[in-house]
């Protein structure tokens, strides 16, 4: 059974550390409204309902048009024990029908962990209970108006005011705080259905590069007549689009139950990969000469009619979602050249590598990932004057300007790693960003260290503790928008540069869970160079 109770107290402790000191030791009661079903016009038909994040957290009920109501009191009974209200729609004949009704409410007490269960119906006669039982108590509700939330009616908050001559307050202020605060620490629970979340995805990737490689083996052909006097068969399905390559993820996924995936995927091949959140998943592999920048790729031959792949990676940021949680990994594979990268792409691909083992080899409570991501710079900053993209002090014409501190101090590296190291995973991909990355928060490393411009976008801002769940994704990128203002940049060896500037990007990520020692990575996919090759040109 989904631990809700426990949530729900726990998310009320958080609360409470959160209020003035003299409203603590007051009751509080929590109102909460699920999501309710969207429909589609014209169609009689529900779009996909995925609950809302909080009200799944503090419940466990994916039932749309359900609410909760939660009476909880610090130094009482109610602190161990709260008094927590489910409510759920009741099963009308048209839904017996058409689709699926929610559950009888003899069935939801098998399913859902609260002290009662009922019909919304009895949900204003449940608050005007609660209110005279506890007439000083804070009602709490998430933010009202706000288009993240469910609406809470008025017909319900309105009673705070109006019950006899009980003026009840309610506050949006601290409940959404608390929840991100509470969710931002994952318990075993939690921790399971990410795992199995990932394992899903993991396997999805993998389906993606065996694909790939039974196809440069030839073991995957199109049957005769197939495309032609029949549609394709999924064993005939080669991979030559970018909406290929999503389809097989996503139906890997789905095979194994997952209803939804985390967020939509991006499937980006040849130079797109070097947008980051790429959209489109709508274009063929590059058939023609990948050039810097060549985001279209034409989808032109290069050798007229024999269809040959030009060398070139395919970025797949995909992860599907298991019961409410989340999974986000990427992989960055060869395609063409025998599924094998390029010297310049390997290159790029084991520098990302180092970059997340270097990162994840310092993961353990208390670390503090402003200087994870900062080690991911160094490392960049390091590869890049091996490679000679970037210029070292005693390169020819050189001087002290291009050591590795002023390199780091000079920001440049953000134009190559633009986005952060990784964030918070639970429920929701980015997960809780109130709580990760704090608007006042005397932990981050003050000032930080390096440029300013590496944490524009980085979204957790805290040392890390044991059970927060985060992602690992460092990535390089050859970005025409983020080259642009960096093209005269001395400490640049431009002509190296244009070597690399075809490989578009890469980005490897994996996500973890800190234990009380490290961490143990929930990804189980490899992504060491020499295995991704062999199972991308099917030599595995
Ligand atoms: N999938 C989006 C991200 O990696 O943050
Ligand atoms: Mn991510
Ligand atoms: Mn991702």
């Amino acid at each position: 059974m989904y631990p809700g109770t426990k949530h729900v107290l726990k998310t009320l402790e958080e609360l409470v550390k959160l209020l003035p000191a003299g409203e603590q030791a007051k009751p509080q009661i929590l109102l909460l409204a699920g999501g309710v079903t969207p429909f589609r016009d014209d169609t009689d038909r529900e779009l996909v309902f995925r609950q809302e994040s909080n009200f799944y957290y503090t419940t466990g009920c994916e039932v749309p048009g359900s609410y909760l109501l939660v009476a909880y009191q610090a130094g009482t009974g109610l602190a161990s024990n709260p008094t927590v209200n489910l409510f759920i729609p009741k099963a009308e004949l048209a839904d017996l029908m058409w689709s699926v009704p929610p559950p009888s409410l003899e069935a939801a007490k098998q399913i859902f962990d609260a002290t009662r269960i009922d019909h919304p119906a009895a949900l204003p006669e449940a608050i005007e209970t609660l209110i005279k039982a506890l007439p000083d108590a804070l009602c709490h509700t998430l933010p009202r108006g706000s288009p993240l939330f469910p609406t809470l009616a008025e017909e319900y908050t309105s009673l705070f005011t109006t019950v006899g001559d009980q003026t009840a307050a309610v506050t949006d202020l601290y409940l959404l705080p608390a929840l991100q605060q509470a969710r931002l620490i994952k318990d075993e629970y939690e921790v399971e259905q990410i795992r199995k979340a990932n394992q899903i995805s993991s396997r999805a990737h993998e389906v993606v590069m065996r694909v790939l490689g039974k196809a440069v083996k030839g073991a995957i052909t199109r049957g005769e007549g197939a495309g032609v006097d029949r549609p394709l068969l999924p064993g005939e399905w080669l991979i030559e689009k970018e909406a290929e390559a999503e389809a097989i993820f996503v139906a890997s996924c789905r095979r194994e139950g997952s209803v939804h995936q985390a967020y939509l995927p991006i499937v980006a091949a040849s130079t797109r990969a070097s947008t980051l959140h790429y959209c489109c998943n709508d274009r063929e592999f590059a058939w023609g000469p990948v050039k810097p920048h060549d985001h279209q790729n034409r989808n032109e031959f290069a050798h007229g009619g024999a269809r040959q792949l030009n060398p070139q990676v395919l970025l797949i940021d995909a992860g599907c979602e298991w019961s409410c949680y989340a999974s986000d990994i990427t992989r960055t594979m060869p395609v063409g050249n025998g599924g094998k990268f390029t010297p310049e792409a390997r290159a790029i691909y084991e520098l990302v590598l180092e970059m997340q083992k270097l990162s994840m080899a310092v993961l353990k409570p208390g670390i503090h990932w402003d200087d994870v991501h900062l080690l991911c710079h160094v490392t960049l900053v390091r590869g890049f004057q091996r490679l000679g993209i970037f210029k070292s002090p005693d390169s020819p014409g050189s001087g002290s300007w291009n050591s590795e501190d002023a390199i780091l101090a000079s920001g440049i590296s953000s134009a190559f790693f633009p986005h952060g190291l990784g964030h918070s995973l639970g429920m929701d991909v980015h997960d809780v960003p109130g709580a990760s990355k704090p608007q006042v928060n005397s932990t981050i490393a003050n000032p930080p260290k390096g440029h300013a411009d590496f944490y524009t976008y980085l979204r957790l801002r805290l040392p890390l503790e044991a059970n927060m769940v985060v992602t690992v994704e460092p990535g390089c990128y050859f970005s025409p928008h983020l080259l642009a203002p960096v093209r005269e940049s001395k400490h640049i060896n431009h002509e190296v540069l244009a070597r690399y500037e075809s490989v578009g990007g890469v980005r490897i990520e994996d996500v973890v869970l800190i234990t009380n020692d490290g961490y143990e990575n929930l990804t189980t996919v490899k992504s060491d160079t020499a295995w991704v090759e062999s199972v991308c040109s099917g030599d595995l």
